[in-house]
């Protein structure tokens, strides 16, 4: 269970690719661009709608039914122009396996996105630089769930300092960014 195997990287990433395929975004653009096949004009926009579409791929979010926080994390991601869709799971013990989350840099709920795992409430800027530099990794892991991260805001605004993580092929982390707390 600890180890992370290449099949289980590769079922995952099918997983993802169908997932974004199989959603409602992107059917809507395969709708627009079979209707407008002959026009060239048409042709050249549709080939942009899918290269916007490639530079914004559908995140899958893995969460219990009643987590509240995955909701507003959800929330975050969507106002920060990310496509999300929810799945709820009763158990994500072996979804956080098979995407490679290393015991100990869990959170409530897991993403998928583009081939990374997002580990807890890593907040949409550090998603979108991951996306930016696609660095060889597996993804992002925010352990736990710090105060003042997106979905764990306080009414008094209170952030406690927390350190999103950048999770190597091997398992290993490193800083990816520090959030200083207010106090
Ligand atoms: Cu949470
Ligand atoms: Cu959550």
């Amino acid at each position: 269970m600890r180890r992370y195997d290449a099949m289980n990287a590769t079922a995952w990433r099918v997983a993802g690719l169908a997932a974004l395929l199989m959603s409602t975004a992107c059917a809507r653009d395969a709708d627009r661009a079979s209707v407008t096949t002959n026009a060239p004009k048409a042709a050249a926009a549709a080939t942009a709608t899918a290269a916007a579409t490639a530079t914004t791929p559908v995140m899958v979010v893995h969460k219990t039914p009643t987590c509240g926080c995955c909701e507003l994390w959800v929330d975050h991601m969507r106002s920060a122009d990310f496509t999300v869709e929810v799945r709820d799971t009763d158990d994500l013990t072996p979804i956080k396996a098979a995407l490679g989350v290393p015991p100990g840099k869990g959170s409530c709920h897991t993403a998928e996105i583009d081939g990374y795992v997002i580990e807890g409430h890593v907040p949409a800027e550090d998603v979108r630089r991951l996306l930016a530099e696609r660095p060889q990794a597996r993804g992002l892991v925010l352990p736990g769930m710090p105060l003042g991260s997106p979905g764990m805001e306080l009414p008094d605004g209170h952030v406690q300092p927390y350190t999103v993580e950048l999770l190597a092929e091997d398992g290993s982390t490193s800083t990816f960014r520090r959030v200083e707390g207010d106090r």
